[in-house]
């Protein structure tokens, strides 16, 4: 069956367009110290009333805030009909609080809840989603959104986010769960959705007054789409990425291009001349596609700002000060056209043939999926240096958990700390970060296709 294209999804929407719901309404909690988080199924009606509602999967509440520095108690309750668990993407924390199921922690059975206690350390924008049957989960919406709040607060005139996700409906318009697993997209880019939505919502209206400083807090949600928005005739600097503040807030030129997993923080200052509708584009397709639209309202505009301050910076390591204790190399290997021969799977080396009947097409250092020693051993402290060379034919977004790093990659600016980084084909890059807490922590492609396919491994850290 083949699934709606964008064009269709449009034409189709169009009918519903009057009915199109107004900018996130998030139900914010505040965080004291104890937040419970219901993970459940959910419907959504991006086709429009006359459509049969979509099933998809969530959690109670929109958007989870945070403190920087204050320590929270997250009871996640799981009404989902599978097991699961959730992974705290982004945030420097204990590692039994990573959420990595079967490596960290057991899987919340259906019914059963896990309380996750840890202090954010680092104010920014993150997420949690989760990290169990990701490739599943996550593309029937297992996410949501975490902004860690600054110890002190920093002044704009709105902060809005922006989270973009890319679904797979089918013909009958419910999410095309058949194709999941699909092998062919695995071994590609991974699995591409056919409809963009921001916010959970399709093409919603963000509120904003004319002549005011907006935060922008935009992150990829989707499986596997590399996404790039474009924000026509604003002015905009970008504050932080992967929840980590630029020393110097740093123009924003062109399009921002997000790997699935990364986040930017941006400002933006809305034209003082601007009112109604101005669309947001998503840009990572031929189609320029108005994925959102500012909705603005006349004000008594402020114009002629400056440019804006930096944010506080969080408690990072000073990687310079340090000799490396470990430099090592970690190749990509497989995937389409990628000539992969053989690799180590579950501690047995296999033809590529043998290989695709276990699911897996993609390795690292020559083993698919998890190996059985880790990539590497370091002490809390330790300066550890990884060249990632991508033998691919693909891009890729590699996330390194519990950890921020950075990278010598010439598509970045330079001095940013990620968590995810994105590699296109052919490219070779050095992350260098510290160990820092004791336990198991994974590398892996965030595109989560190309995870589950075999490109993850896992370092350890002791003290
Ligand atoms: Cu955002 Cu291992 O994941
Ligand atoms: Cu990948």
């Amino acid at each position: 069956m083949m699934p709606l294209n964008r064009r269709e999804f449009l034409r189709l929407a169009a009918t519903g367009l009057c009915a199109l719901p107004l900018g996130i309404q998030a139900r914010i909690v505040y965080a004291g110290d104890r937040i419970e988080l219901v993970l459940q199924a959910e419907q959504s009606n991006w086709l429009g009333d006359q459509y049969h509602p979509i099933d998809l999967w969530g959690m109670d509440q929109k958007v989870l805030r945070l403190k920087q520095n204050q320590a929270v108690e997250i009871v996640v309750k799981n009404e989902l009909p599978e097991a699961t668990s959730l992974h705290w993407h982004g945030l420097r924390i204990e590692n039994a609080m990573d959420g990595v199921s079967g490596l960290t922690q057991r899987a919340i059975n259906p019914g059963e809840e896990f309380v996750y206690r840890f202090t954010p350390q680092d104010a920014g924008t993150f997420w949690a989603h989760t990290h169990h049957n990701t490739y599943q989960q996550l593309a029937r919406g297992l996410y949501i959104p975490m902004i860690v709040e600054e110890s002190s607060p920093v002044s704009v005139d709105q902060d809005h986010l922006l989270v973009l996700d890319d679904w797979r409906l089918n013909k009958g318009g419910q999410l095309d769960l058949e194709s999941l697993g699909n092998m062919h997209e695995w071994s590609h880019g991974g699995r591409m959705g056919n409809v963009l939505t921001i916010n959970r919502q399709f093409q919603p209206r963000i509120q904003v007054s004319a002549g005011t400083r907006v935060r922008l807090r935009i992150l990829n949600a989707a499986n596997s789409r590399v996404m790039a928005v474009e924000l026509p005739e604003t002015s905009a600097w970008i504050l932080a990425k992967d929840g980590q503040p630029l020393k110097v807030p740093v123009v924003l030129q062109g399009s921002l291009i997000l790997a699935p997993a990364e986040r930017y923080d941006l400002i933006v200052d809305i034209p003082a001349e601007w009112k109604g509708e101005v669309p947001i584009y998503e840009v990572s397709t031929e189609q320029r596609f108005a994925g959102a639209y500012w909705y603005v309202s006349a004000s008594n505009a402020l114009i002629g700002r400056s440019p804006p301050t930096r944010l506080p910076s969080n408690p990072m390591p000073q990687l310079s000060k340090k000799k490396p204790s470990q430099s090592i190399q970690l190749k990509m290997e497989g995937g389409a056209m990628g000539g992969l021969r053989k690799a180590v799977y579950q501690t047995q080396s296999m033809e590529v043939r043998e290989l695709i009947q276990h699911k897996q097409i993609w390795a690292l250092n020559g083993v698919a999926n998890l190996p059985d020693k880790p990539l590497l051993s370091a002490k809390t402290g330790d300066l550890i240096e990884i060249e990632i060379i991508n033998n691919t034919r693909w891009p890729h977004g590699m996330h390194l958990h519990g950890h921020h790093f950075q990278a010598d990659s010439a598509r970045y600016i330079e001095g940013l700390w990620h968590d995810t980084l994105l590699m296109e084909q052919g490219e070779k890059t050095v992350i260098s970060f510290q160990a820092e807490e004791p336990g198991k922590w994974l590398l892996h492609c965030h595109m989560i296709e190309h995870q589950a396919a075999g490109m993850v491994t896992w370092f350890e850290v002791t003290t």
